[in-house]
């Protein structure tokens, strides 16, 4: 297929904003979607904030004219016809199958012939997103697993089907690459892939030991980071980071495409202090905070 020359993300969340301002200050131009919320007076706030985060990042990145110029509409059918000219569709919503599936079906009604569509999708596997969606859309898709956050994390991990058209992964190889930087890992069609297989459990043993052995957040993160040679964050940090919000999504995939022997099985334990801090929306660092209560506009302790 020709060069990828506009890009769409729909969903612009801690990922979704992060990979379209990514692709956005690489000179590239990029609509961003996400559902406005009612009444709001300003439909293009997400994709406002996504530029002030990238301005404040540090090191300071260059600021491209697209990224200067990056929007958000919403995800109405109007907002969806604009992806007719877009050729690469990088889909970053909630980690809900039904939900990427129904998109998935307004995005098939309304994008060119020859687009290429992406998931941002954690855990869940390529056969299962496309499952019914037909031929075509088959060949046009794969798995493109950015990590958080985006800007900074060199990883791309990607999967494909024996559907997915080899120019279509060439040309998302060839922009991942030269334009974003990423070091292309292809993976298997598995539950969480490589990255999130390893290392989901291992965040999550990691949480459940803590907290067996009664460590407090910032003892547990004082060794488990940095020093053992693990992201700076530490384990809880990376959860507020990450977004407690988006765990149980994980663990519901994982679980449910796993053996019920797999180790991963045991890991995962109802933790009943994060439930109450998700049903009191400390979501982590993109809602009021998490663990650390680092709220989204930097490091004020609310605590
Ligand atoms: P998030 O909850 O921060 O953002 C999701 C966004 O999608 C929200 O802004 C929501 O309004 C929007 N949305 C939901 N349904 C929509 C629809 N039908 N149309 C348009 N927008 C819609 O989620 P996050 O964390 O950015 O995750 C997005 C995807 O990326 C998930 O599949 C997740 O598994 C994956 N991911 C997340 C990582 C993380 O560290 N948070 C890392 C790598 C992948």
């Amino acid at each position: 297929m020709a060069e990828i020359a506009k890009v769409a993300v729909i969903g612009a969340g801690v990922m979704g904003a992060g990979i379209a301002a990514h692709v956005a200050n690489a000179g590239v131009p990029v609509l961003l979607l996400d559902i406005v919320p009612k009444g709001a007076d300003n439909r293009n706030a997400i994709a406002e904030g996504a530029i002030a985060k990238m301005q404040k990042a540090d090191p300071a990145p260059f600021m491209s004219k697209a990224a200067a110029r990056l929007v958000t509409p919403g995800n109405t059918e109007d907002d969806l016809a604009k992806l007719a000219d877009c050729d690469w569709i990088i889909e970053a919503v909630v980690e809900k199958l039904d939900v990427k599936q129904a998109l998935y079906r307004r995005i098939d009604a309304v994008r060119k012939a020859g687009s290429v569509v992406s998931s941002n999708t954690s855990t869940i596997p390529l056969a299962a997103l496309t499952k019914g969606l037909g031929e075509t859309f088959a060949r046009d898709f794969l798995i493109t697993h950015f990590f958080n956050p985006p800007r900074y994390m060199r990883l791309l991990e990607i999967v494909t089907s024996p559907q997915t058209r080899p120019d279509a992964l060439e040309a998302v190889e060839r922009f991942a690459d030269f334009k974003l930087g990423k070091s292309v890992v292809h993976c298997k069609d598995r539950p969480g892939f490589i990255g999130n297989r390893l290392g989901v459990y291992w965040l999550q043993t990691a949480v459940v030991e803590a907290f067996d052995l009664g460590l407090e957040v910032e003892e547990a993160d004082a060794v488990m980071g940095k020093p053992m040679g693990f992201p700076k964050t530490g384990v809880f940090g990376l959860l507020d980071l990450v977004g407690l919000d988006l765990m149980p999504h994980i663990h519901a995939s994982m679980t449910a495409a796993l053996p019920k022997n797999d180790p991963y099985q045991q890991a995962v334990r109802d933790l009943p202090l994060i439930d109450r801090m998700l049903a009191e929306g400390y979501t982590g660092r993109k809602g009021k905070g998490g663990f650390y209560r680092l709220n989204r506009d930097g490091g004020a302790k609310v605590k």
